[in-house]
């Protein structure tokens, strides 16, 4: 069995970040999201990988390499222009000839790994199975209709009006009889070609496809608010370790990471949180639900429930919260004028001030 990771995109609900770096490297508890996703298929017992990549190919393949270091063998498959999850099919052809596969969207995540699922269908006769889960706001997602024997009646995708609010989980696992099913579609109002449609055709065509209700935690981390909240249920379940050095002065509380060569003074590290390697923290409080990248100083400072990347500097400023910083980003106090803000910031982003 061979895995299909996608892992190209434009990522457009996670701008300004996804105009310089791929949305599947945003990171979680400070990993990135996608790393994740490798660990999964790892444990799950597949080596052969196939990673679909796109405009940020060259990133993502300075970040995963050859895959060695999650022991797995990676092939990277360019893909020129975002044409689909069906499209992405269509171009793995030759990479996963005719065994059977799992396709994994580079920014899905679920707590309870693969290794279930894959194992469920290796033991079937299945053609195609899919994860369901239920969601708030079905349509934002490919969702599922299901007749009262379990069986699937449709599948559409981003619905104007959901027939269910069972949403298709971004992991699919799939026989060979896919690739009929990807070259025989066309593609959708949006220009793509929707694995929806594909999954459709094999059930039209008389193939089997089986739908599995996920009973743990799934997300799709294509919007901020779902990346923070990932990044909730992460750092819930980290190792305390503090390898950094944290003065008399400071106070650690709960399930905290401090990476080596960081320092914290005379301040409070509320749990969960992760602070990365040489940050400086001083006179500041931070977390909980929080990570700090590499390499910032947050001097002054008051952060929790956020994602701040490398080599930040927030300072003089509290009270932040429900935020993703972007690397080498400045926060700091308005020097000078009292009750104005002061912004550069990039294209597509996001400031919410308290007025
Ligand atoms: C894709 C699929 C959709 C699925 C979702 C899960 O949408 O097209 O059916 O529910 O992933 O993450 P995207 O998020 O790429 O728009």
């Amino acid at each position: 069995m061979k895995a299909l990771v996608l892992a190209g995109g434009r990522g457009t609900r996670l701008r300004p970040l996804t105009h310089t770096s791929a949305k599947q490297l945003v990171p979680v508890a400070n990993k990135p999201v996608l790393f994740y996703g490798l660990e999964a298929i790892r444990d799950a017992g597949i080596t052969s990988v196939g990673i679909v990549v796109g405009d940020t190919g060259p990133e993502i393949s300075a970040a995963v390499g050859d895959g060695s270091r999650f022991g797995l063998e990676v092939t990277y498959i360019p893909q020129e222009a975002p044409l689909g999850l069906a499209h992405c099919v269509l171009i793995a052809r030759e990479f996963l000839a005719d065994e059977p596969f799992v396709m994994y969207l580079g920014d899905n995540f679920l707590v309870d790994g693969i290794t279930d699922l894959v194992d469920a269908f290796r033991e079937s006769a299945h053609d195609a199975q899919i994860l369901l889960t239920k969601v708030d706001e079905p349509q934002f997602y490919g969702v599922a209709e299901l007749g009262p024997d379990g069986a699937i009646l449709r599948l559409e995708e981003k619905p104007e009006n959901p027939r269910s609010d069972l949403a298709i989980v971004g992991v699919y696992t799939f026989s060979p009889a896919i690739h009929e099913a990807v070259r025989a579609i066309t593609p959708s109002a949006r220009g793509e070609l929707e694995i929806t449609d594909a999954i459709t055709w094999l059930i039209d065509n008389g193939h089997r496809v089986h739908s599995h209700l996920v009973s743990g935690y799934w997300k799709d981390t294509g919007r901020l608010q779902d990346i923070l909240e990932c990044n909730r249920i992460v750092l819930e379940t980290i190792e305390p370790d503090i390898r950094g050095s944290v003065d008399g002065l400071s106070t650690i509380t709960g399930r905290v990471v401090i990476s080596p060569g960081a320092t914290v003074e005379n301040s409070v590290i509320h749990g969960p949180a992760v602070i990365g390697a040489h940050t400086r923290v001083s006179d500041s409080r931070v977390g909980p639900f929080t990570s700090v990248g590499k390499g910032c100083v947050l001097e002054d400072a008051g952060v929790e429930y956020a994602i701040i990347l490398d080599d930040c500097v927030i300072s003089g400023v509290s009270e932040l919260t429900h935020s993703l910083i972007g690397r080498n980003v400045e926060v700091t106090r308005t020097p000078g004028a009292p009750g104005t803000h002061q912004l550069m910031v990039g294209d597509h982003s996001k400031v919410r001030l308290r007025s």
